[in-house]
This record gives structure tokens, sequence and C-alpha cells, in this order.
């Protein structure tokens, strides 16, 4: 008989989110008549119209395709030139940060880039990942067979957990042993915290010292309002040689239904073969999209380049401003109902200790129950994720304001 992957056996619950929907809905069938009163603060999915920019690019690009003259079919799988000089451009060359155009590698989301880089790393690495975090990085680690099985508290044998705690800014310290690959992401998801440059500066030494490569998700850094965070690892010197980085227009551009994203691979980024030789591994993710990925469509690659332009910057801008009105609507109201708020300043997501003694999975039901608001437990991105909560900033104003309101009615009662 055929085998299956005995990793994805070793798998705790079902995806987080999927998990979620599954408990809204049983909530929904049992209580059909309050079914239209939910809203949705749990997955952080945009709620704003796509910008102008992006949709007039992409019905001009849909009209090119209905002509023979301009019709395309296969495009490159790395993505167009186009799109490639316009974020090399737009994001990095034009912030002064070095990024040569083919060493982005266009895709349909970060989701799926920060799983599907583990194809060009060999088995052996140990992996470090921050707790809480999202849910992809340790799971594609457990289906590729990097991990063991987990323990009671959901932890896997094999995973180097770097606890992120109140006390530590939710940004940790560097192991004092060696790893290979190290999961960062900043402005973080889901406690909203950010690295500082010095903090991220410290990473990238270690990563030096250590021969570790640091897979780096920014798919948040457009909520950063304060200049003095980086928005990118490459703002950092030595990062060319030790970081992949993962960027996303879903969250920025609001196409986290259109899917566009990219992945930054430098040429000077070496890793270790099994005979112990040095070798770039900028050439294996180019090998790795051209088997295995057509990249995205045209006009959704017309879509994101028009993100670039002066009218897409400013819608840009004018979507990210909504949603980080929204999360400081959010943290206020949690920090004056008394919570232990973080987060929600420089990132789309309030991080706030849930009041009592109840755990996030008790106060995902509460607040569900009760104020007919869906949040994200802490504990469904990793142990150190329990006793705190997640509220998704991406919502309308009107919306945002009705939870704030109903939150007063859950915590109150505490
Ligand atoms: C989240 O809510 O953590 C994100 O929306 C998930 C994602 O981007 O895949």
């Amino acid at each position: 008989m055929a085998k299956l992957n005995d990793n994805y056996l070793k798998l705790k619950a079902g995806y987080l989110f999927p998990e979620i929907g599954r408990r809204v809905q049983a909530f929904t069938d049992a209580n059909p008549e309050v079914a239209g009163d939910i809203i949705r603060c749990g997955i952080g999915d945009v709620t704003e119209p796509l910008p102008a920019a992006a949709r007039d690019a992409m019905k001009a690009a849909v009209d090119e395709l209905g002509e023979r003259s301009s019709f395309r079919g296969y495009g490159p799988e790395q993505g167009y030139d186009f799109l490639r000089t316009a974020i090399a451009e737009g994001d990095y060359r034009g912030r002064g940060i070095e990024v040569a155009d083919d060493e982005i590698f266009v895709s349909d989301g970060s989701k799926c880039d920060t799983g599907n880089i583990l194809d060009i790393f060999g088995p052996g690495n140990t992996i470090a990942i921050t707790d809480p975090v999202y849910p992809v990085y340790v799971d594609t680690n457990v289906m590729a067979g990097n991990t063991g099985d987990a323990d009671a508290s959901g932890a896997y044998e094999g995973i180097h957990y770097m606890p992120c705690t109140a006390e530590n800014g939710f940004v940790p310290a560097v192991p004092n042993e060696k790893v290979d690959l190290i999961y960062l992401c900043y402005p973080n998801n889901p406690t909203g915290a950010t690295a500082t440059r010095e903090q991220l500066t410290n990473w990238v030494k270690y990563a030096q010292a250590n021969g570790s490569i640091i897979l780096y998700d920014a798919a948040y850094q457009a909520f950063v309002g304060d200049d003095s965070i980086p928005r990118s690892i490459y703002e950092i010197d030595g990062a060319r040689e030790c970081a992949i980085e993962f960027r996303s227009f879903s969250k920025n551009g609001g196409f986290t239904g259109v899917r566009c994203a990219f992945t930054v691979v430098p040429k000077t980024l070496l890793a270790e073969t099994s005979t112990g030789e040095k070798m770039p591994l900028h050439p294996l993710w180019s090998r790795r999209q051209s088997t295995k990925f057509n990249s995205v469509s045209y006009p959704v690659q017309r879509a994101a380049e028009a993100l670039y332009s002066e009218a897409g910057k400013a819608q840009i801008s004018a979507l990210i401003k909504h949603y980080m009105g929204n999360a400081k609507l959010l943290r206020e109201a949690c920090t004056a109902l008394g919570l232990n708020v973080f987060g929600g300043e420089n990132a789309p997501y309030v991080w706030a200790a849930c009041p009592g003694s109840i755990d996030s999975w008790g106060m995902f039901d509460k607040m569900l129950a009760e104020a007919k608001v869906v949040i994200t437990p802490g504990a469904g991105f990793g142990a150190a994720g329990e006793g705190f909560f997640r509220i998704s900033a991406f919502n309308s104003r009107e919306n945002v304001e009705e939870v704030c309101r109903r939150l007063e009615t859950v915590v109150g009662s505490f």
C-alpha cells in the first residue's frame, strides 16, 4: 500500500484559523439568531476595498490579455521584471538598501513562501522559533520531518523555542547554543511587538558567528510608523550574508484575496552542502520556483506594480492609517478596562493579557458567547501565548467601535 507522510500525524490540532472558523460555525449553528451580530477580529483579514490604482491596473491588464497582440501566456516563474524592479526600487534601493531585481522572487503569499522555503534546506538543521508564533513556521517544520513528536504542552521535540514575554518585550535574546535556522517576524504576529535596530543587529551578529540563517517575515512592515524601527532585516549590516526576507501585499495593499507577495534571497547568502562546501541558496530557490511554481497571474502582478505608483502609495497610506486608527481605539479600550496591553502601535494586532484567571480559549469562548466578537486565543500561537488574546485591527471603524463597547461588558464582568 502507498505510504503517507507520517509527519502529518504528529500535528497536534487543526490549523489555528480553520479551527476558530469551526468553533464560530458551531456557535452560529447553535445560535442562528445572533449569527448576523458576530464581529470577526480573529484572523487578520483585510476588510477595506482594494486600492483604485491596483484595480485600474488589473482591469487594464485583463484587457491586454483580451487582445491577440498583447496577450501573454506563462510568465517568468520568478515574476515579471516590471514587478521585480518596482519592488527592488520601491522597497529597498529607494530607501538606501542594496537588493538587486533578480534577488526578488514574486509569489502568491508569505504563508506559502515561509513554508516552501524548507525545500531548499537539508535535513538535520536545528530550528529556532519564537513562542508565541505564526503557526505556519512550526507546522511546516513538522510536515517536513524536522521535529519529533509534540509533548503534552504541544511543544515539538527538536524545535528550539524562544519564549517571547512581556519581560523581554516579545523579542527573544539570541540563544546560548548554536541553531541553524531562525524564524523572526517583526512587526510581530501575534504580539504586535517590534524589534529595535540594536536587537536585530544582535541577531545578525549571532547568525554570522554561527553560520545560521534568519528567515525574516516582514509581512507587517508597512504598519511601522516609528522611523527608528527597521522595516527590513537588510537595514542591518551583514544581513545580506545571513537572511532571507518575506514580504506580502496582503495587509498593506489589501491583497489577502488577490494573492501576491515576494521573497528576497540575496545572492550573497550561502549555506553548506552535506560535504561541507559553501554554496549560494539563490540558485536553489530559483530552481525550486521554476520547477514547482508558475508565479502569479499577469493582472495580479500589474496590480501589485501599481501599488508603487504615486497614487498607489497614497492609497496604501490611507489603508494603513485606517487600520492603525482601529488599532489605537482597541488599544485604548483594553487599557481603559485595566488590561495589560501590548502591540497595536506599529502593528495591526493588539495583544492583551486575559482578565482574571481565565485562560485564552476560555476568553475566546466568553467573547464569542457574550460579546459575539471573534478574537484569537493566545494559546493558539504556542504555549507562551497562554493567558493572552489577540484582537485584529482589520475591520471597519464602525465594527471596531462596537467591539470596544462589547469588550467593556465582558471584561467588566470579571
Ligand atoms: C493572522 O491572522 O495571523 C494572519 O492573517 C494569518 C496569515 O496572514 O496567514
